[in-house]
């Protein structure tokens, strides 16, 4: 049912010293600073040959990202993102195998515009799972 790696979350307290590492250090191809205020976050995207890398920086008072920030402060692997074709689809499945949908159970809009939902990491090997329709 799913198909690619589409990025791997990694949360971070500076955004922008993330950034550097992976660009001056790394040499990676590293995106603008994106704010997005309905996920309470803000994203750098670092684009690799096979995948990406999404660093997130909490955003605002109420972003959900901000309570990992404070157990792990020095920033940490937030959650992996699988590729699904159809994510209702693949939603009902999972439902149907006892598998915990965060939130409402319905698709959001993700940091790309596409349809996305979360999966509780207790189902999956205690890692935080993104859905993305591509
Ligand atoms: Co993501």
């Amino acid at each position: 049912m799913i198909g690619r790696l589409n990025h791997v979350a990694i949360v971070v307290a500076d955004i922008q010293q993330a950034a550097g590492v992976y660009r001056d250090i790394l040499g990676a191809d590293v995106g603008k600073p994106v704010d997005l205020p309905e996920h309470g976050v803000t994203t750098v995207f670092v684009t690799l040959d096979n995948t990406k890398i999404e660093l997130l920086q909490p955003l605002g008072e109420a972003s959900p990202v901000a309570r990992f920030l404070a157990r792990n402060p020095g920033g940490g692997m937030h959650h992996l993102c699988y590729e699904v074709s159809d994510i209702l689809a693949a939603r009902d499945r999972l439902v149907a195998r006892g598998v915990r949908v965060l939130g409402d159970g319905e698709p959001k809009a993700g940091a790309h515009g596409k349809p996305v939902l979360f999966l509780h990491p207790k189902d999956f090997c205690g890692t935080l799972i993104e859905l993305e329709q591509v």
